[in-house]
């Protein structure tokens, strides 16, 4: 599996949640998805709501185009932009939703303040935000058992809680949306489970790619799979599969 289907795999858990508010959107609406990547999820909201009008933007060329060819491909209609989520290119009260999927409000992409205030400025009055991002390293299962791991085999593992000091404080992200002019801010845990086939697809997520890569690469890789098997364990299911649990932090509001 690429290191993209892997992240996907994992992501594909949040797609009901966060397109359930978006139910009732009038025929036509403006949906913008913010800091999209490959845009799966504008993919996925475009195929089982056709009617509606959505712009995919990320500041990565590379993933437009990935998301440009799946549309292509799919026969789906969203209109792919490259934009920085601190400038969106959208006239004030222009947008009827916004979305995102582990990009607004997450650690080390944006400044919370402006990108929340520019989310706020394009919706029009009334207008839905759902996003669901990552607050802390042990909500997700590729740092919440690699970090513990790679610590307890002494590898030389930075400082990654710093990045995250400000989102896991409680009730931060409920405060930059409503600072930025959010009304109706409304906060959940989602917990769900993603399926490893077997212990190697796991791997390959844990240690194929992304920060972690080489702290795994840089120790006895038999040392460490057996460390990692032993880890994993308490998730492994009777047909041999793994199930890892996971935890968003879902976030709805009114502009
Ligand atoms: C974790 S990925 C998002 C995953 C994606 N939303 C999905 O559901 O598959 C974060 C994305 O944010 C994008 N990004 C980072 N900074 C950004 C910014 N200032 N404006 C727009 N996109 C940004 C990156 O290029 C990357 O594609």
């Amino acid at each position: 599996m690429t290191d993209q289907a892997n992240i996907l795999r994992l992501l594909a858990g949040l797609v009901d949640p966060l397109l359930a508010p978006l139910e009732h959107l009038p025929a036509g609406a403006q949906v913008v998805q913010i800091a999209c990547g490959t845009g799966q999820l504008s993919l996925e909201l475009s195929r089982r709501r056709p009617d509606l009008r959505i712009t995919a933007i990320d500041l990565n060329p590379a993933v437009l185009a990935v998301g440009r060819a799946d549309a292509a491909e799919a026969g789906l209609k969203v209109d792919f932009r490259r934009m920085n989520m601190t400038g969106l290119e959208f006239d004030d009260g222009s947008v009827d939703a916004v979305i995102s999927r582990m990009g607004l409000l997450l650690s080390g992409l944006a400044s919370f303040e402006e990108s929340s205030q520019e989310a706020a400025r394009v919706l029009r009055p009334q207008g839905l935000l759902s996003i669901a991002t990552w607050t802390d390293l042990a909500s997700s299962p590729y740092t919440g058992v690699g970090l513990p791991l790679l610590r307890e085999l002494q590898a030389p593992v930075p400082d990654f809680e710093g990045l995250f000091a400000e989102s896991s404080r409680p009730g931060a992200l409920e405060d930059h949306l409503a600072q930025a002019g959010f009304r109706e801010v409304e906060a959940s845990w989602f917990r769900w489970e993603t399926e490893y086939p077997d212990f190697d697809a796991w791997w390959d997520f844990a240690a194929g790619f992304g920060p972690l890569q080489p702290l795994y690469a840089a120790l006895d890789e038999q040392l460490v799979r057996a460390a990692m098997s032993e880890q994993i364990s308490r998730y492994r299911t009777s047909s041999g599969s793994y199930r890892l649990p996971a935890t968003a932090r879902l976030l709805t509001a009114r502009a």
